[in-house]
């Protein structure tokens, strides 16, 4: 930009002098977290309220510049990085973390975006209720963040993705409007439902102040198990199982690989307390009644005689539970401590994932014989991470291909869970059909017809 001087001094007089960063101060929020994107901003602000977003979206409307909405920072999508060009700015919501009531009766929350996960869940749990996302990230994410990817997790088995927690949210919109529709109500079908909009919309068009999140009961009771199993076929039985002997109260069910947790006790010092396995399954369940203890046990039992496992353990405290879910957690770190991988956050129907892996190692195999794999996810959700590690740079496009291929012709998605952001965004256009491209551009073009939300991010520029 050729003379940032009057839109920084703009932006300082709507936000406060501290509130606007540029130089050296941008560093944590100019790349992601796991250091593969990077951008130039041409600076960070950091409005303290909705008053603050709204006059600072019009100020940079004004000048012409890009904004990018950013919350955590922990997207894997590169959606909260900008570009290098040095016009646009990062908009993070970092400092709009006021937790404003907790209904335990109606079995609701209300918050600002820029409150940490973690933050969220510890004030429900104190009220005996539960927010159900959980995902390895949950102690960075910001509920903005969280409502812009739409996210999942590991308990979207049983209380569905983020998308059906919200029940209201308020929305700067590009032209610096304020949609507030704060509202504490499990059904509202006056109109169209205009919030689900911008859920899962990646700050492409509007950016989250605030929202109101459904609670649930929190399970008094959790039973988690971890299980190594032959193959795919045996884990895909044992869930079905799992949905016949536990029901509703299954909330994870989870598959990692053998090599996946080998990364785990190679680069994170933790080892499996089960026989080693090609595969392993971690299996949660909750409630608030007694039982599900005898429930797992059954399951185990059933697994055992019908050959589908071949070790397992049952947690017998909170700490040993943690302690499993801790190798869960630890994949992405482990991995990108390897040296990172091509990853994929790719679903497909549950019956047809043994096929699926078979199919697609087997291609790779030919394709990059020395390429490894670390594959882990949401089995019960059919959202697998098959993560290709050990490619070449020059290799890594038509790897990326190629499985994205496969998945289309299994009539799966490419982002399963987290987005498009820049990673993804020209996959989803070669492999989108005519109408969705008309529709997401007419959309697009509706709500944000300058083109300043987010530019480039989930959308085409060029199309
Ligand atoms: P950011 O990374 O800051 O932003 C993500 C996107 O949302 C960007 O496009 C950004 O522009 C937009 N955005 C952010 N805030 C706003 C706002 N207020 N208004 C409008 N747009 C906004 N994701 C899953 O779905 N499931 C998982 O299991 C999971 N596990 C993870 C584990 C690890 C170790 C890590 C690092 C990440 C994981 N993620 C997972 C990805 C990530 O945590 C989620 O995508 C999360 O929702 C991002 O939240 P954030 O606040 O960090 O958003
Ligand atoms: C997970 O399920 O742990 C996440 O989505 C993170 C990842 O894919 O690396
Ligand atoms: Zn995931």
């Amino acid at each position: 930009m050729q003379d940032a001087g009057p839109l920084l001094e703009m932006l300082r007089s709507i936000c406060g002098d501290s509130a606007v960063l540029t130089g050296a101060d941008m560093a944590g929020y100019a790349s992601d977290w796991r250091d593969m994107f990077h951008g130039k901003p041409l600076c960070v602000l950091r409005p303290a309220n909705t008053a603050e977003v709204a006059k600072s979206v019009v100020a940079c409307v004004g000048a012409g510049v890009g904004i990018v909405p950013q919350g955590g920072n922990t997207g894997l999508a590169g959606g909260a990085t900008p570009d290098d060009s040095g016009r646009q700015v990062v908009i993070s919501l970092d400092r709009m973390t006021a937790i404003r009531r907790i209904d335990s009766i109606g079995m609701t929350v209300e918050l600002e975006a820029g409150v940490i996960l973690q933050t969220a869940k510890e004030a429900a749990a104190a009220e005996n209720r539960l927010l159900p996302i959980s995902l390895a990230a949950e102690g960075s994410a910001r509920i903005g963040g969280l409502i812009a990817t739409n996210a999942g997790g590991v308990d979207v088995l049983r209380y569905g993705m983020t998308r059906g927690l919200v029940l209201g949210l308020e929305v700067v919109l590009p032209d610096g409007q304020v949609l507030h529709r704060l509202r504490h109500l499990r059904k509202d079908n006056a109109g169209y439902d205009l919030k689900q909009l911008f859920i899962g919309s990646e700050g492409s068009l509007g950016i989250i102040t605030a929202a109101v999140l459904r609670l649930v009961p929190l399970p008094r009771h959790r039973t988690t198990a971890l299980i190594s199993v032959p193959d795919i076929a045996a884990a895909v039985r044992l869930y079905a199982r799992a949905q016949d002997d536990i029901g509703e109260a299954l909330s994870a069910f989870e598959l990692i690989s053998g090599d996946g947790l080998a990364l785990v006790a190679t680069h994170m010092g933790q080892e499996a307390p089960v026989k080693g396995a090609d595969w392993y399954l971690l299996i949660e369940a909750g409630s608030s009644l007694p039982g599900l203890r005898t429930a797992m046990e059954t399951l185990m039992e059933a697994a055992f005689e019908e050959g589908w496992a071949t070790d397992g353990v049952l947690a017998e405290s909170e700490a040993q539970a943690d302690g499993l879910w801790s190798l869960r957690e630890s994949l992405t770190e482990a991995e990108g401590k390897a040296g990172g991988a091509i990853k994929h956050d790719l679903s497909v129907p549950i019956p047809e994932i043994a096929d699926f892996l078979q199919e697609t190692g087997k291609m790779l195999r030919s394709m990059v014989p020395e390429a490894r794999l670390n594959i882990f996810g949401h089995l019960g959700d059919g959202n697998l991470h098959y993560n290709v590690m050990n490619v070449a740079k020059a290799d890594s496009a038509r790897v990326n291909t190629a499985v994205h291929d496969m998945v289309a012709r299994y009539n799966g998605s490419i982002s399963a869970e987290h987005g498009l952001g820049q990673y993804r965004t020209a996959e989803w256009a070669r492999l989108a059909t005519p109408p969705e491209h008309d529709l997401t551009h007419r959309i697009k073009r509706a709500l944000d017809p300058m083109g300043v939300m987010n530019p480039g991010k989930v959308v085409p520029l060029h199309d």
